[in-house]
């Protein structure tokens, strides 16, 4: 299925077993849209860094990574599904595509950076719908301290102006404890100091979701949610939700950076939170766009509508006639087919063209134990009405790939 060598940014790379990445994914690599000054996510990236005005702004220029990068060296273990092909795109064994901006934490911290900012493209294998996209784009930021008095100091001093502005400000917050059985202080922490920490970062995202949420919603106070969560790289750790157009909307994950990850980086005297936000959730709000394939549009109808540093609603052009096309096949005799493996096949071949992919049966047959899938694809054009005949042509390549790339008996 895979050439010897693949090519990525103007370098190749040798291919291997685990070999998974597609060309639709590859396509996507150089575009960088939060580089692009008036697309959406680039206003949105800026708008979060003047937040954060004495932070550094990075942009890794390559989504290449070893696993140890993403995974090993942020105390991800061994067995974290995150790992698997069937979640995360690997060029060969020994290198992939990042999963999260995390990826960088180490390499930042190394360099001796204290408070700063990263965007970058991020991958992920997924299934296909309006809000899910292989690619999609995160911003990380992380603060250290001297993990000693002067810098618990420095800690308290910024905690307190920014709880003095949020009190004046008409925000309700769901708060829950700093440090708890569930949700523990790291046992190379002092508590006194890991409650600085945590409180600093909850004042800190606090006031930066009232800054992006806040102006559009005036009248009635915008309500903030904290919730506890795990990550392997911070303890305790949390995930942040807002309330806006009538629903709760997942913000971010963060937390009180894991030791051995500052211990890694050469500054084991630092103690420090960071937080990973997903972009085109926000924007998507914030612009009122959607379908996350937008953001990957040239129709012109799209970028026209926006300038740099502007948040203005996107007025949507009409949608185009869907066209429903169903497959049903047996897989290989005693083999299944991964959902994901699915849906990046129906990528590799319709691109864009694809808006959304559902499972609607699954069989085990009693006799054979061979397996039945049924799949229902939506392709649909965002910017010219696709012909029935255009879209039996997509289905008939699809129906194709899957005998020859898996071996699959159609129904
Ligand atoms: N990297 C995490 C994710 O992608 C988010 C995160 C970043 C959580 C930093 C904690 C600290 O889900």
């Amino acid at each position: 299925k895979y050439p010897p060598t693949i090519e990525i940014l103007g370098e190749y790379h040798p291919t291997d077993e685990v070999t998974n990445i597609t060309p639709a994914i590859i396509s996507k690599i150089p575009l960088r849209l939060h580089k692009h000054p008036a697309h959406p996510l680039c206003t949105l990236r800026s708008l979060i860094e003047s937040h954060y005005p004495d932070f550094s702004s990075i942009t890794p220029p390559s989504p290449l990574v070893t696993p140890f990068k993403n995974f090993d060296e942020l105390s991800f273990p061994k067995d974290h599904p995150g790992r698997t092909v069937t979640d995360s795109y690997y060029i060969n064994k020994d290198l992939m595509l990042r999963t999260h901006t995390s990826a960088h934490e180490v390499e930042v911290f190394r360099d001796q950076q204290t408070k700063w900012l990263l965007t970058a493209d991020v991958y992920r294998r997924d299934e296909i719908d309006g809000s899910h996209y292989p690619v999609f784009h995160q911003m990380e930021g992380a603060r250290l301290f001297d993990a000693n008095l002067s810098g618990m100091k420095e800690v308290e001093e910024d905690s307190e102006r920014l709880e003095q502005r949020l009190l004046r400000s008409n925000i309700i917050i769901q708060d829950i404890p700093h440090i708890s059985p569930t949700n523990p202080v790291q046992p190379e922490h002092d508590p006194v100091y890991a409650e600085a920490m945590t409180r600093n970062l909850k004042l800190s995202l606090n006031s930066l979701i009232l800054k992006l949420f806040g102006a559009q919603q005036q009248q009635e106070p915008l309500r903030v949610r904290w919730i506890e969560a795990y990550f392997p790289f911070t303890s305790p750790s949390f995930e942040v939700e807002v309330f806006f157009g009538g629903k709760w909307l997942e913000l971010l994950g963060c937390g009180v950076v894991v030791q051995s990850t500052l211990d890694a980086s050469g500054v084991q005297n630092k103690i420090g939170w960071a937080f990973g936000l997903g972009l085109e959730r926000i924007a998507m709000v914030l612009y009122s766009i959607p379908d996350i394939r937008l953001f990957w549009s040239a129709d012109p109808r799209f970028m026209s509508q926006f300038k740099p540093g502007e948040i203005t609603p996107f007025k949507t052009y009409s949608k185009y006639p869907s066209c429903f096309k169903d497959v049903s096949f047996w897989t290989a005799h005693g083999t299944e087919l991964h959902e994901n493996d699915f849906c990046d096949l129906v990528r590799d071949v319709a691109g864009d063209l694809v808006e959304d992919v559902k499972r609607i049966d699954r069989f085990v047959h009693p006799k054979t134990q061979r397996t039945s899938l049924c799949y229902r694809i939506n392709y649909r054009s965002m910017d010219r009405s696709l012909s029935n005949e255009e879209a039996n042509v997509v289905q008939q390549q699809v129906i194709s790939r899957l005998q020859n790339d898996f071996g699959v008996e159609i129904r």
